[in-house]
């Protein structure tokens, strides 16, 4: 299986034609890493992706590879495809083509309940939550506690989201508030408490901290730190790449529906990155 990302910034095969600077570093990289050990294993790869809305081609042969306690930040111009490919992760959405491993091992995520069984759990970037049910409520949507298999918990549920909540230090007026009474920010973090609270080892987050505030956004980096400590692995769509640069091990970039460059985050820079996202070419680094 090809390891996508330990190569430095490559670009796609239609581009690459006489750059094969780029292909001996990679030979190189691949030769040192396999040396000395230190590639970590791959936990979810996606190859050939492919998906189309009509006459939009939102994914077009899309390959990427998640490792074992990493951060893999995923950057795109508007439209390129990144909800699109989080979507399909998450079982909301299905590929035209293309095949999905999780741990080496062909899946077929067929809905949001099978990604939740095999560890993978979503922060949307439209959220997802029901507005008519309270915070407590929506934290376990899906999974709710029960007593003697059958009532559910609600004492537990809302002891357990306090507690949560409590943790990502976000303002609440309380687990008992409506969701649909929450401003973005306390929906979002609301979003954001659910995905990591079920305990997921692949977490995918679709610009988690776009509507929080300084303090939280904060907060949500500093837990992204933490799960990748306590050995969770995280792909994070953002379209703040000050962030991504503090944050990710590696870098992946999609332009209108193509993966056009990954990278380790160190081996590249913010105006490479810009360059990709917008379709410039490279210069010399
Ligand atoms: N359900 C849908 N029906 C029709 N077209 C869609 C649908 N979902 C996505 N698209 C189209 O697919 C392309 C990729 O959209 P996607 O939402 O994946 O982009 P994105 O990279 O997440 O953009 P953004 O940064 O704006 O969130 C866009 O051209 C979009 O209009
Ligand atoms: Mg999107």
């Amino acid at each position: 299986m090809e390891e996508q990302g330990v190569r430095p910034i490559s670009i796609s095969h239609s581009e690459r034609a006489g750059r094969s600077r780029w292909t001996r570093s990679d030979f190189v990289l691949r030769m040192m890493l396999s040396l000395n050990g230190t590639a970590s294993r791959v936990l979810l790869s996606v190859r050939g992706l492919s998906k189309s809305f009509g006459s939009v081609t939102a994914l077009d042969g899309v390959d990427l590879d998640l490792r074992e306690r990493e951060i893999l930040a995923l950057v795109g111009d508007n439209g390129a495809g990144k909800s699109t490919l989080v979507s399909i992760l998450a079982g909301v959405q299905q590929p035209d083509d293309g095949e999905i491993l999780v741990e080496g091992r062909p899946v077929l995520i067929d809905g949001p309940k099978r990604a939740q069984e095999l560890g993978i759990a979503t922060v949307f970037q439209d959220l997802a939550l029901v507005n008519q049910r309270d915070v407590a409520a929506n934290l376990f949507l899906g999974r709710e506690p029960v007593h003697f298999g059958l009532l559910v918990d609600r004492n537990r549920m809302v002891r357990d989201a306090t507690e949560v909540i409590a943790r990502l230090r976000v303002e609440l007026p309380s687990v008992r508030a409506l969701a649909g009474n929450l401003s973005g920010g306390q929906r979002q973090a609301v979003a954001v408490a659910r995905a990591i609270m079920g305990g997921s080892r692949l977490l995918l987050m679709d610009e988690p901290t776009a509507a929080l505030g300084v303090r939280e956004s904060g907060r949500v980096v500093e837990l992204m730190r933490e799960l990748r400590a306590a050995g969770h692995s995280i792909l994070l769509v953002s379209h703040n790449l000050e962030s991504v640069f503090s944050l990710a091990d590696r870098i992946a970039v999609l332009r209108l529906g193509r993966m056009v460059a990954a990278s380790d985050i160190d081996k590249t820079t913010r105006d490479e990155v810009v360059g990709l996202i917008v379709g410039g070419r490279f210069t010399d680094r």
